[in-house]
């Protein structure tokens, strides 16, 4: 089956675009260092000529409210009418649990207006969402950090590795179109700042974490669920002490 990554050269892309070779598929990492430029639309049509299944993955070089909204209003656009053309039977897209509940935040904004394009568009879908990546805890803690000191607030977090969202994606990409939504999270369930504390522990890092409810996460205030899936979410298998312990070059 042919299947084209949008963002395959990504930290998800890259991983996804390797299971599905290992597994036989013909995974085609499309993205503007291999040719493919969703917001150009430059060699857009010719990677989906013959692809079965378009998988986005592709995220926004900037994390700026105006410019993430253009980036993914305009590149799920073009890609969606590039499937069309080409007769592609599924788009997944990978988005972020809590979307439709943060507002404050201008990302998930941007998210939410990728995945109202993908309902309203004529090709069967599915849209995966998943919780935040292990690999983000460094971004997160630098994003909430001030001088010494790193502000997050209490409330409940069930990251994952991406390792364990890349087999989700697979799974959901060689399967039928849900038509909806599918949850993924990791295996275990933390509180926000314990879980930033260790891994400032783990790193050496001398920067003190102070849980606050009051802190913002990316502009938007959370409540206590407001990062954990809200349903029955398919769950990784990796534990955070078991991917803090691989050397950093492997994760
Ligand atoms: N971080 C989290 O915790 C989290 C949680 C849940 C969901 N997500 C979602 O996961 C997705 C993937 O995240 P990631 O961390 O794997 O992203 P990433 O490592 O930043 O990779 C982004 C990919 O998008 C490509 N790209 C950028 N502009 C493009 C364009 N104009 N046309 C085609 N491709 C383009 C990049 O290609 P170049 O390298 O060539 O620029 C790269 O391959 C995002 O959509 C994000 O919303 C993230």
């Amino acid at each position: 089956m042919k299947i084209v990554v949008i963002g395959g050269t990504g930290l998800i892309g890259s991983k996804l675009v390797t299971r599905l070779r290992e597994h036989g598929h013909d995974a085609l990492a499309a993205a503007p260092n291999t040719g493919v430029n969703t917001i150009t639309g430059e060699g857009l049509a010719g990677a989906l000529r013959g692809a079965s299944v378009v998988v986005d993955v592709s995220n926004s070089p900037s994390f700026e409210d105006a410019a993430v909204l253009a980036f993914f209003e305009t590149s799920t656009r073009n890609l969606l009418a590039a499937e069309a053309e080409a007769g592609v039977g599924h788009h997944v897209a990978l988005s972020v649990v809590g979307t439709e509940r943060l507002p404050d935040s201008g990302y998930l904004r941007a998210k939410l207006a990728q995945e109202k394009l993908i309902r309203d568009s004529s090709i069967p879908y599915s849209i995966v969402h998943a919780t935040q990546f292990f690999e983000f805890a460094k971004t997160i803690a630098a994003a909430a950090t001030d001088g010494n000191v790193v502000r997050v607030p209490p409330v409940l977090f069930q990251p994952i590795a991406a390792d364990d969202v890349a087999v989700a994606v697979e799974r959901i990409a060689v399967g039928k179109p849900v038509n909806g939504v599918v949850e993924v999270a990791g295996p275990e369930t933390f509180r926000f700042n314990a879980l930033i504390q260790r891994w400032l522990e783990a790193h050496n890092d001398p920067r003190t974490v102070v849980a606050d409810p009051s802190a913002r996460y990316y502009g938007t205030l959370l409540s206590e669920r407001s990062l954990v899936p809200a349903g029955d979410a398919q769950l990784g298998a990796i534990r955070f002490e078991d991917w803090l312990r691989q050397p950093v070059p492997q994760r």
